[in-house]
């Protein structure tokens, strides 16, 4: 499983992708609105590192509650999986917690995300990318 993103909370996508182009990212896609999980998202890389930018799109947003409590801060690691349902197996058997369901991703041309807690390793997110890499 290689890593594909960091993702990170912020409150206002627009001054968070302009404070991060100050250190060099660039913006590797435009802002995507998810209406599944009410957020709004988009990826900036720097030297070969990707960042994911989550901002909230509404009051019950997937990310409200955490943002309140953590405010603007990477939160998670994303990792593609080039088999999808037997990692979740592995994860599974191994003390990560599937919070949710897997759910396809627009900002990942539709390909199907999950997320999971450890309580040593904290989220992460497992995305299905048939060893694809690329976003
Ligand atoms: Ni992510």
């Amino acid at each position: 499983m290689n890593v594909h993103h960091i993702g990170y909370l912020c409150k206002n996508i627009g001054r968070a992708k302009r404070s991060f182009e100050t250190l060099g990212y660039r913006a590797e896609t435009e802002t995507v609105r998810d209406d599944i999980r009410k957020i709004d998202i988009c990826f900036l890389i720097k030297d070969g590192y990707r960042i994911e930018l989550i901002s909230p799109a509404a009051e019950d947003s997937v990310v409200s509650g955490l943002i309140r409590k953590i405010g603007n801060s990477p939160y998670h690691i994303c990792y593609v999986s080039d088999d999808f349902e037997a990692d979740i197996e592995t994860l599974k058997q191994n003390g990560y917690i599937m919070i949710d369901r897997p759910t396809p991703a627009p900002a990942l041309g539709g390909r199907r995300v999950v997320f999971f807690i450890h309580m040593h390793a904290g989220m992460i997110e497992l995305l299905d990318g048939n060893g694809e890499t690329e976003l």
